[in-house]
């Protein structure tokens, strides 16, 4: 399985911290966003990486990563999104990249404080079709949200004013080769992008979506309350001292 990390769009609602800079090189505590979903991808034993960037100081995640020769990776891959055209747009981009295989896509700006390596298993015993990871939380408008029946995900709904559960669908998604095709059929949303939720609900009406639970916490950054409480979060937990992983 290969992995996606999208560190795109503008970042407009971090205005103006991200006026000259990508929302992915900010710091989360010690060290830079992007390192955080590099970590969980490496944690669940994918090391084939491309990131996506977009947006101001793209070339500045060459001279901060590199190759990946500080998280132990021999090689990574970039491209370049050209404005911000949703997270599914974003992702259109790699399809060269995934040459056939499954992939994970770590959205560049969610912090997990354990791993997602029982979910990758699962998902690769699947073979197919695709898995998404929730969990609970005290605002779920601010997400996508599924409408669950039981085990069962029935649809999801992006950013609800009236949300059908407490659970958030968290950045961090499982798909086979079928989704660039996916993408192909999507019509941007009310606001102007791609969304990643509709590519969810194709496979969810197709019965090929699986899904599970996060262990430990998840916040998202793209905000200056979450961006604040992503750095409190990871300072607290003492994640950041346990070498290159937060905890394994
Ligand atoms: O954090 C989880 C949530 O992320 C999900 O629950 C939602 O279903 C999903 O739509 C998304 O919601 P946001 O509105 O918070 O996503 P945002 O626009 O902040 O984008 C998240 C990341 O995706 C961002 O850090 C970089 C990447 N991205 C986003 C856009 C719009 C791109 O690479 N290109 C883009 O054009």
């Amino acid at each position: 399985m290969k992995g996606v990390i999208l560190a795109g769009g503008l970042g407009s609602r971090l205005f103006p911290l991200t006026k000259i800079t990508n929302k992915h090189l900010l710091p989360v505590y010690d060290q830079p966003m992007i390192y955080y979903p590099i970590r969980t991808l490496i944690n669940a034993g994918i090391d084939d990486i491309m990131i996506v960037t977009g947006g101001n100081s793209a070339g500045d995640f060459l001279k901060l990563l590199g190759n990946g020769k500080d998280f132990g990776l021999k090689h990574l891959n970039y491209t370049y999104q050209e404005g911000e055209g949703g997270i599914a747009d974003a992702l259109s981009l790699v399809e060269h990249f995934a040459d056939d295989e499954p992939i994970c896509v770590v959205l560049g700006d969610n912090i997990i404080e354990r791993n997602i390596r029982q979910a990758a298993d699962e998902y690769r015993a699947q073979g197919r079709g695709a898995k998404i990871m929730l969990k609970e939380v005290h605002d779920p408008q601010r997400f996508g949200v599924p409408e669950l029946d039981r085990d069962k995900v029935l649809r999801i709904e992006e950013k609800p004013s009236e949300p059908k559960s407490s659970y958030a669908v968290i950045g961090i998604y499982f798909y086979d080769n079928t989704v660039f095709d996916v993408i192909k059929t999507l019509v941007p949303s009310d606001r102007g992008e791609l969304e990643i939720t509709d590519v969810n609900n194709h496979y969810i009406e197709r019965g090929e979506m699986t899904w599970n639970e996060l262990d430990g916490w998840w916040t998202d950054a793209g905000t200056f309350e979450s961006l604040l409480r992503a750095s409190n979060l990871v300072a607290e937990s003492g994640a950041n001292n346990l070498g290159l992983g937060l905890v394994g």
